[in-house]
């Protein structure tokens, strides 16, 4: 398991006590897992097949980062650079299959450009889902484009299957100066009357790092991982301990290794090499972000 670096993570061992049995959650049980740990079973396939092949309202969240159809260089079996309504057509075809495993109640968190989410979310919709949150994630080091303003936001879509079976509320510290130390926000007056555990997490999320330092990162993978703080958060506003989140684009495993360090089952699919992952899971020197929310876990 990677190390984590702030004494507000729990325990990375904190695994669920019941072993975990992805064919429980599969109509097909003859679907092998390419690498499985005491929480988790990651299929190395197209998200399609593990899609189709789980089980009907069996998942309590889905997280999915796709591939933004920007060209990007991923492997030989991804196409990073569809036609406009290629993507549209297949980002359909998986999220409609996402909405199905979700149980009543259950979260879809979608990752991608505000491009792609504006379609996305209108077809959530569509299909049923309740529209909780777009947040925007803010981008450190983008790139200016010519003609159009600066990108300062990735879209984080927050839909749930009808009313929310779970809502744990995030608090987040209070805003202090990097240089001074003291508070940014004068709270209208109301600093005494605040909570002390912090502010109520916001639909902005400013504070999410880019994963840049190798301390964090594996030498095999250059690019496109999410930070473990990000996923923390999705995972402790949407799930209890014991339930089940399924990632269709594994990637480097972000949301495998916080769901079971967060002691969440996971089941996810990666179409390239998985090598990334396994390291993940076997290497020490692979750290976690720090993360200083407060979560107070209440039923919705
Ligand atoms: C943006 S990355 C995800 C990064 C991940 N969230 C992380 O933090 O490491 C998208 C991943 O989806 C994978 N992928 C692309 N198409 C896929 C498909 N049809 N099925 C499964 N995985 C796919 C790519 O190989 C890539 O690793």
């Amino acid at each position: 398991m990677p190390k984590t670096t702030s004494q507000q993570q729990p325990d990375p061992m904190s695994v669920p006590s019941q072993k975990f049995d992805p064919a429980g959650l599969l109509t097909k049980p003859e679907l092998l897992p390419v690498f499985v740990t005491p929480g988790g079973a990651l299929f190395n396939e197209d998200c399609l097949t593990l899609l189709r092949a789980t089980k009907s309202e069996s998942i309590d969240t889905v997280f999915a980062d796709p591939p933004f159809n920007i060209g990007k260089k991923y492997g030989s079996r991804v196409n990073d650079n569809l036609l406009e309504s290629e993507y549209v057509e297949w980002g359909h075809e998986w999220i409609r299959e996402c909405v199905r495993t979700l149980k009543p109640g259950g979260a879809f968190f979608l990752y991608n450009l505000p491009k792609w989410n504006v379609l996305f979310g209108t077809y959530l919709v569509e299909l049923g889902m309740d529209f909780r949150h777009w947040i925007a994630i803010s981008i450190k080091f983008g790139l200016p484009i010519p003609g159009r303003l600066y990108p300062a936001h990735y879209s984080l879509l927050y839909y749930t299957k009808g009313k929310p079976k779970m809502f744990g509320k995030v608090r987040t510290p209070i805003e202090t100066c990097r240089h001074c130390s003291g508070e940014i926000k004068d709270y209208g007056g109301h600093r005494g009357a605040m909570n002390p555990n912090g502010v109520n997490l916001t639909d902005v999320w400013t504070d999410i790092p880019p994963v840049r330092h190798w301390k964090f990162k594996s030498k095999k993978r250059s690019a496109n991982q999410l930070s473990t703080k990000l996923l923390e958060r999705v995972i402790n506003i949407s799930t209890h301990p014991g339930d089940v989140v399924l990632d269709p684009f594994g990637g480097s495993g972000t949301t495998f290794a916080v769901a079971e360090q967060l002691g969440r089952y996971w089941i996810g699919s990666e179409i390239e090499n998985c090598d990334v992952i396994f390291e993940r899971f076997r290497s020490e020197d692979l750290h976690h972000h720090v993360s200083s929310d407060y979560v107070e876990s209440l039923a919705a």
